[in-house]
């Protein structure tokens, strides 16, 4: 039986890829560390609650004796990181847990990791770590690193954690930088999951700037098949770039989000832009589908299908996330975007 820790198992690809390990290998026990912030939700694993392989343990992975003890209680023999604050414009209102969690956090597990002799480790990153792209080219594991928002220079500063303990302790740690994920369970505060919401109240989605900054969209599942792939297959010391090779404006999204959603145009708003908005994400798979022989395989229809489906079947979900913290946060830092984001 192989051990396994995931942090942040109740956020949104966290608890997707849990639920994609059990469906993809028999011997597994896997223990979800969370702190369980405002992103963190218990009930996105509720179908797991009775698996005698499963277990959830409250654990911010940025307290030293926390994560000490936890570790030397389990052995895992594998981490997969996914723990993070991980909203770009909370980043830009207040940086100070994107440093705690994402450095810090990271740096304690690496210490815990490496105390206690476990064999792999996969630090999630993100695409944003490189920057901003012009109208040309894309990401490849060799762009320099020139993160824009505090979110992702946390992030990239992590990964250098990881980076340098691998060269100083040979720790056996790899990365991944993945795209914009969409799928069921993203919390309504990303732009598809917060556009479906909205448009499925009839309320309006606030477009920020012009509408014509670019991401790389990839379903969910696909970024979990990818970091299982790196898992399994991936060398020690190596970063791995995950896209879905579906590159869009935010406004074509908008666009067709409200075409799905049988929704008006009038509904689009255009709001002040995002401070240090990055122009364009596209990255460069290659090394996944040569080295690992990954690719996406869920095309945006049928992606977008699926998850417009889980927000229609799941608004009690949506309801009770929009009716707490997270209106009352927008209220208090983004009145200027509030009314957009709840009309
Ligand atoms: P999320 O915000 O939905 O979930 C984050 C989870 O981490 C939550 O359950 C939260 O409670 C937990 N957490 C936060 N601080 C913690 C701490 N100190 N200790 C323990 N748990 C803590 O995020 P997500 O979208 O699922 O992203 C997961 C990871 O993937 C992040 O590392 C993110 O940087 C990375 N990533 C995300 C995307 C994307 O499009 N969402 C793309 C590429 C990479
Ligand atoms: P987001 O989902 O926050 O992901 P990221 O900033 O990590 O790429 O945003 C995706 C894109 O959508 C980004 O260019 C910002 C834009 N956006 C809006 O136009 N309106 C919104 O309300 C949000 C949340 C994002």
């Amino acid at each position: 039986m192989t051990r396994v820790v995931v942090t942040g198992g109740c956020g949104f690809i966290g608890s997707n890829f849990i639920r994609y390990l059990f469906e993809h290998e028999p011997q597994i026990h896997v223990s979800n560390w969370d702190k369980l912030t405002y992103a963190g939700n218990p009930s996105n694993l509720t179908d797991l609650a009775n698996n005698p392989c499963y277990e959830f343990k409250q654990i911010d992975i940025a307290e030293r004796n926390a994560v000490r003890d936890a570790m030397r209680t389990y052995k895992p023999s594998v981490i997969f990181n996914f723990a993070a604050e991980s909203h770009v414009d909370r980043s830009i209102h207040d940086a100070t847990p994107f440093v705690i969690t994402n450095v810090l956090g990271t740096q304690t597990l690496l210490d815990a990791a490496k105390e206690f002799g476990v064999e792999k480790y996969i630090q999630i990153s993100t695409d944003e770590v490189y920057g901003s792209l012009g109208d040309k080219g894309y990401f490849t594991e060799s762009t320099p690193l020139a993160p824009n928002s505090p979110y992702s220079a946390s992030k990239a500063a992590a990964d250098l954690l990881v980076r340098s303990y691998v060269h100083t302790f040979q720790f056996p740690g790899l990365i991944t930088r993945c795209s914009n994920n969409y799928g069921p369970y993203q919390f309504p505060e990303k732009l598809i999951p917060l556009f479906i919401a909205n448009l499925m109240a009839n309320q309006s989605v606030p477009v920020y700037g012009d509408g014509l900054n670019v991401r790389d969209w990839i379903f969910v599942t696909d970024h979990c098949s990818a970091i299982y792939a790196v898992w399994k297959k991936g060398r020690v010391g190596e970063v791995y770039n995950i896209g879905g090779e579906c590159e869009l404006t935010n406004l074509a999204m908008t666009e067709l989000l409200i075409e799905s959603l049988g929704k008006p145009k009038s509904l689009i708003r255009y709001v002040p832009d995002r401070p240090g908005h990055d122009r364009r994400y596209a990255i460069d798979c290659s090394k996944m589908k040569g080295e690992l022989g990954w690719s996406p395989s869920t095309s945006l229809e049928n992606g977008l299908k699926l998850t417009i489906q889980w927000y229609r079947d799941h608004q009690d979900w949506v309801d009770h996330i929009r009716s707490g913290e997270y209106r009352q946060y927008y209220a208090k830092q983004y009145s200027s975007l509030t009314s957009s984001n709840t009309k």
